[in-house]
């Protein structure tokens, strides 16, 4: 086996993002095989845990999530706990102590991963820690994963990175989007570049507009304090939204490593046309939901939400046109579309590429569909190609069929949920499906100028989509001033 020895140290361990995501993937992970035998799992939190409470919380955790309980057992002797007070140096000490026991009983090499999955107002603190308390002061490698909100603007992102800086170094530092550990958003660059027929098309052209929707059913729900400070834009377009524009507009990398194409995609925010003062509302729609039904479920508007100012002026639902002025897209609009509350959970990438120079079959009764790649991420996982052909008739009527593709049912095998790949990226240290500060940089950058604009002018017409819809009809509007609308993503 390949897998490097670690220590893998969770601050917030009793947290929902551990018990949910971290604690499954990593036992997945043990399942497969593809973790060292040499691991140990230390969680950090404020509660006064012993190991074992602790370990009874991962087995919980893993119960809940796994279907093969076989080997829980065995991994649970990997786990530790440490209570811990983020700004008291003593407390650093004695999580060293704890840290070094654990790297001689499973022999890691000095191997650590430092995973903080909490408030980001602790970042600076703990890494600052970290280095001054010397637990990063090991023989072996030292890494440091965040998870978003990374700043909420360009300036507090510059500061709190500046911060981690005296601590890790770019390369040491991991910043989590989920996104990028999706299957089908990984397979975006397979499908651009390992397919002969798409990469010549793949331009202005022949595609027409691309559009990209994350939709999702569930409101703001308890999450009200955070999401009044954040809204759709910081939340979602920032970074899942601006990364699936930039693996759909790169160029492609001269070879695959995680620097060439981290280098490609900051270009493609570089080339990112940024949209600013009033000019912001003929290219960006802010939605806010009302009460609706989902599902068949009658669920309250946004402003009755706990923790939620009845006033608020919080956009909950985001459309926009990205412009990318460079040679390959000059004149394609990327329209992206995200929201909560809305009619499904979904998101899909359709990519419509232009019509023919000249329709034979075009007749008054039904012109001829564009050809549309369709690329599905979640839930299910897959390609569909949109194509015409002739109708099984007389004459020459032609009707659209559909090739797919669908990962998911094909494949036979769930895809491994996105944070186990990603976990096990960083275990190897393979660094090109997080996001590089520069990244981060220009993204911020690009969204602060709308985010800017909305502060300064209250949305007069929030709430202005039910839950359950599809979002404001502004949102339709955008699309059709071009002549396009939102292809059905249901
Ligand atoms: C998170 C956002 O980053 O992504 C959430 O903070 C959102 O508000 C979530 O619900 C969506 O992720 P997914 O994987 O369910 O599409």
């Amino acid at each position: 086996e390949n897998t490097p020895s670690t220590l893998i140290m969770i601050f917030g361990a009793t947290g929902d993002l551990a018990k949910r995501k971290l604690f499954p993937s990593l036992y997945q992970l043990y399942l497969k095989g593809k973790m060292s035998n040499n691991f140990a799992l230390l969680g950090v939190g404020r509660r006064e845990w012993s190991h074992d409470r602790f370990k009874d919380h991962v087995r919980d955790s893993l119960q809940a999530s796994s279907h093969s309980k076989e080997h829980i057992e065995s991994f649970i002797e990997h786990c530790a706990y440490q209570s811990h007070d983020v700004s008291d140096s003593d407390s650093y000490i004695q999580l060293k102590n704890l840290a070094n026991e654990l790297d001689q009983q499973f022999e890691l090499c000095g191997n650590r991963i430092f995973y903080l999955a909490m408030a980001p107002e602790f970042f600076g603190t703990i890494t600052d820690h970290l280095k001054q308390d010397g637990l990063t002061d090991t023989k072996g490698f030292c890494r440091l994963v965040i998870e978003k909100p990374f700043g909420h603007d360009l300036a507090s992102a510059s500061a709190l990175n500046e911060q981690i800086r005296k601590s890790f170094s770019e390369e040491q530092i991991y910043r989590i989007d989920h996104y990028l550990g999706k299957e089908m958003v990984q397979n975006i660059e397979v499908i651009r570049f390992a397919n002969a027929i798409f990469e010549p098309q793949w331009n202005s052209r022949f595609i027409s507009n691309i559009q990209i929707t994350s939709s999702e059913t569930l409101g703001v729900e308890e999450r009200g304090r955070y999401y009044e400070t954040s809204g759709a834009l910081r939340d979602m377009v920032q970074n899942h939204m601006l990364q699936m524009v930039a693996l759909l507009a790169m160029e492609p990398p001269i070879r695959l490593s995680t620097d060439e194409i981290r280098s490609e995609k900051v270009r493609v925010f570089r080339a990112m046309r940024p949209i600013e003062g009033t000019e912001v509302d003929d290219y960006f729609v802010r939605g806010q939901y009302a009460e609706g039904t989902v599902n068949g479920t009658d669920v309250d508007s946004y402003r009755n939400g706990e923790n939620v100012d009845p006033t608020s002026n919080t956009e909950t639902f985001v459309a926009g046109k990205v412009m990318i002025d460079n040679f390959r897209w000059a004149g394609v609009p990327f329209f992206i579309r995200t929201g909560k509350r809305m009619t499904v959970k979904s998101t899909k990438i359709v990519v419509q590429f232009k019509d023919i120079p000249m329709n034979l079959y075009y007749n008054k009764e039904h012109s001829l569909d564009p050809n549309l790649l369709v690329i599905h991420i979640q839930p299910d996982e897959g390609v569909t190609l949109h194509l015409n052909a002739k109708k099984t008739s007389q004459g020459i009527d032609t009707k659209p069929v559909k090739l797919s593709y669908s990962a998911s049912s094909i494949d036979g095998i769930n895809t491994p949920e996105a944070y186990e790949k990603l976990l096990y990226d960083c275990i190897l240290g393979d660094a090109t499906n997080f996001t590089h500060w520069d990244e981060v940089k220009h993204s911020w950058s690009f969204v602060d100028k709308i985010s800017t604009h909305w502060e300064s002018t209250t949305e007069e017409s929030f709430p202005n989509y039910a839950s359950g819809s599809m979002g404001p009809a502004k949102s339709d509007e955008l699309l059709a001033q071009e002549g396009f609308e939102w292809w059905p993503i249901g």
